[in-house]
C-alpha cells in the first residue's frame, strides 16, 4: 500500500518547504477542518456544476455523495470547480471549449494537493474531457457521471431529449404540428436533471468510460434521479480513498486494449459518431492510436446489440433497467481483452465472472440475435475523403447506402441557412447535400452534419437523403449522413472544390466516398482557394493554430502526446 501525502502534495514553492508545510495547514485550518482530518488521503472532486449547464444541475447531491463516501473510507474530500460545458448554451459550438476544459482539469489535478480524483462530468464534452484531463495528469482518478434524464411525456407517447428533439422539429418543419403544439412538446422533452435520454453522445461516453475501466462497474447508465446515481456517486468516493493508498494510474487503465473494448462497445451500442472523435482524442493523450482499418475491422465483427433511440426505440431508462453495461460486456465477452485492468482494482474478466443479473431482451439482444449483425459506425475513405470521413450506417437508410448523385453545394452554415429552405433551391431527393467549411478548423466543427432536408422536399414527404459535411452530428441524430469529411474543406481537403452539379459517389459496402471529378479539375479548383482569416488573441488563436483533423481527436496537437 503506497503511504499517502495528502495536503503535503505538491508543495507551493517558497524556497522552504517546511514554510510551506506549515502555511498550507494553518489555511487549511482556516477551513475549519481539524487536525486529525488534514492527516487523511486527500481526493479532489472535479465538479462542473454551472447555470448554463442543464444536464449537471444535481451536480452538488453528486458532489455531496461522493463526500460522504470519501469520508467514510477514511480520506480528506475537496471539491474543486472547472470549466463546464453546456452543449447548447455555448457558441459557435462546445466543441472548441473541450480542450480547453481538459487543459483546466489536467493541471488542477496535477497542481492541486489530492491523493485521487473524482472527475463528475454528464453533458456531451465534459466526460470526454475529465478523461483527456486525467490522461495528461496520469493521476489516480474515478470519472462519475451525472446520468441520463428521464423521459416527459406528450399525448400518451414517451418523448426524451435529444432523438424526439429532431423528431418533432421534422414534423413541424413539413407541417405536420403546428406552432402551439411545437411549443407545448417544447416543455416536454426535457423535463429532469441529467443528460440527454437516449444513446446519444453523452451516455456514449459514459458507457465508453465505463468500458475503458474508468468508471465503477454498473454505474454508466444510471438515471440522474435514480437514488442508485447518489449511491454510485457514494461508492466512487470510497473507491477513490482505495486508489489513493494503493494508485492505479489513468496509464494503467486506458490502454490500446482497452480502448479497443470502448471502440467495440461503440459499435454494440449503435453510439454516436462523436465518441470516435473523443475515444481518439482521449487515447492520443497516451500516444495511443486506433486505425481506421482496425475501426472498420472492429465494426464489421461487433454486431449492434442495444435497441435504443436514435438507432431503435428504447431510451437510457430502459437501458439501465434492462441490464445496462454489465449485459452489454457479458455479451461481448468473446470479442474482448479481459485482461484490462479497471479502476476498482480488479481485471475485466473478474468483473464478468460475477453472477449475470436479469437482462431485458427486447432493450439489450442476445449476441446470436443481434440488431444488426455490424456495428453502428464505419469510416470511409476516397477521393472525397482522402484521410477518411464517418457514417453511421446503423441510424441510416439502407436504400441509400449505394448512391450516386448530383451535388448540391452548401459553402458554409451561412450560406446553408440562407438557402436551405428557398422555394428557389435546385434540389430532388435524387439528389446529395454538400456543406463546406464547418470543420474544426473554419467553424470549430458543430453538429450541423445533419443538414435539414429542404422545406420544399420535407413537406412533399422526403425524409432522408445523402448529406455529406466536415461537420460533426449529435449523437441522438438519424439519417443517411457522412461527416467528419478530413481534410476539411477549410485545410484544403477535396471538399472545397467540389461544386453544384458535381457527381458524387457513396459506397457503403465498399466504405468509400467519392468525388467523381478529374483530379487535375480538382487541384486546379483547390489552387483558387482563398485562406482563412486568422484569428487574433487568447484561447480562439491557440485554438486555430493547433487544433487537429477529427482522425487525430480535433484535439490541440501540443496535448496530444504522452508527457512526464
Ligand atoms: Fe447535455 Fe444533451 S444537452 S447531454
Amino acid at each position: 500500500m503506497a503511504e499517502t501525502l495528502g495536503l503535503d502534495n505538491g508543495l507551493t514553492n517558497y524556497g522552504d518547504r517546511d514554510f510551506a508545510r506549515y502555511l498550507r495547514r494553518s489555511m487549511a485550518h482556516s477551513m475549519g477542518i481539524s487536525s486529525e482530518l488534514l492527516s487523511r488521503p486527500v481526493i479532489g472532486i472535479a465538479a462542473s456544476p454551472s447555470d448554463f449547464n442543464n444536464c449537471h444541475r444535481y451536480m452538488p447531491q453528486l458532489v455531496e455523495a461522493v463526500s460522504r463516501g470519501v469520508l467514510a473510507a477514511g480520506g480528506l474530500p475537496r471539491m474543486f470547480p472547472t470549466v463546464s460545458l453546456g452543449e447548447v448554451f455555448l457558441n459557435p459550438t462546445s466543441m472548441v471549449y473541450r480542450n480547453l476544459m481538459s487543459m483546466d482539469v489536467e493541471e488542477m489535478v496535477r497542481a492541486q494537493p489530492m491523493d485521487a480524483v473524482v472527475l463528475i462530468g454528464g453533458c456531451d464534452k465534459t466526460v470526454p474531457a475529465q478523461l483527456m484531463g486525467a490522461a495528461s495528469a496520469n493521476r489516480p482518478a474515478i470519472q462519475l457521471v451525472t446520468g441520463p434524464m428521464s423521459t416527459g411525456r406528450h399525448k400518451g407517447e414517451r418523448l426524451g431529449a435529444c432523438t424526439d428533439c429532431r423528431r418533432f422539429w421534422g414534423k413541424f418543419r413539413a407541417g405536420e404540428i403546428d406552432s402551439t403544439e411545437i411549443q407545448i412538446v417544447e416543455t416536454r422533452l426535457a423535463t429532469t436533471a441529467g443528460t440527454c435520454a437516449v444513446m446519444g453522445t453523452a451516455s456514449t461516453m459514459a458507457c465508453i468510460a465505463e468500458a475503458l475501466g474508468m468508471s465503477l462497474p454498473g454505474t454508466a447508465a444510471i438515471p440522474a434521479v435514480d437514488s442508485q446515481r447518489l449511491v454510485a456517486a457514494e461508492e466512487s468516493g470510497k473507491a477513490a480513498v482505495r486508489l489513493a493508498r494503493s494508485p492505479i494510474l489513468p496509464s494503467q487503465v486506458i490502454t490500446e486494449q482497452s480502448v479497443e473494448n470502448a471502440f467495440r462497445v461503440l459499435m454494440a451500442l449503435g453510439g454516436s459518431t462523436n465518441a470516435i472523435i473523443h475515444l481518439t482524442a482521449v487515447a492520443g493523450r497516451l500516444g495511443i492510436r486506433i486505425s481506421p482499418q482496425r475501426l472498420n475491422d472492429i465494426s464489421d465483427e461487433t454486431p449492434v446489440l442495444v435497441d435504443l433511440k436514435p438507432v431503435g426505440e428504447g431510451y437510457m431508462e430502459d437501458f439501465h433497467a434492462a441490464g445496462g453495461m454489465g449485459a452489454v460486456l457479458r455479451e461481448l465477452r468473446p470479442l474482448l481483452n479481459l485482461d484490462c485492468l479497471t479502476i476498482d482494482g480488479r481485471t475485466l474478466r473478474e468483473r464478468l465472472n460475477e453472477r449475470a443479473g436479469w437482462v431485458d431482451r427486447k432493450i439489450i439482444r442476445p449476441f446470436t440475435d443481434p440488431v444488426s449483425n455490424v456495428g453502428g459506425l464505419i469510416s470511409l475513405h476516397g477521393s472525397l475523403a482522402p484521410e477518411g470521413a464517418i457514417f453511421k450506417r446503423a441510424a441510416a437508410t439502407p436504400a441509400l447506402f449505394e448512391k450516386e448523385g448530383r451535388a448540391v453545394v452548401f459553402e458554409g452554415l451561412e450560406d446553408l441557412s440562407a438557402r436551405v429552405d428557398s422555394p428557389d433551391l435546385d434540389v430532388t431527393a435524387d439528389d446529395i447535400l454538400v456543406l463546406k467549411n464547418a470543420g474544426p478548423l473554419a467553424a470549430g466543427m458543430p453538429e450541423a452534419g445533419y443538414l435539414p432536408i429542404p422545406s420544399k422536399l420535407a413537406k412533399a414527404g422526403v425524409k432522408d437523403m445523402v448529406r455529406i459535411s466536415d461537420a460533426r452530428m449529435s449523437g441522438t441524430a438519424y439519417g443517411t449522413i457522412v461527416l467528419h469529411v478530413s481534410p476539411e474543406a477549410a485545410a484544403g481537403g477535396p471538399l472545397e472544390a467540389v461544386r453544384n452539379g458535381d457527381r458524387i459517389r457513396l459506397s457503403v459496402s465498399k466504405k468509400t466516398i467519392d468525388l467523381l471529378v478529374d483530379p487535375a479539375e480538382v487541384a486546379r479548383r483547390l489552387e483558387e482557394r482563398k485562406p482563412l482569416p486568422k484569428k487574433r488573441g487568447g484561447y480562439q488563436e491557440l485554438y486555430q493554430r493547433t487544433v487537429t483533423q477529427a482522425p487525430e481527436g480535433c484535439d490541440l496537437d501540443f496535448l496530444a502526446q504522452a508527457r512526464s
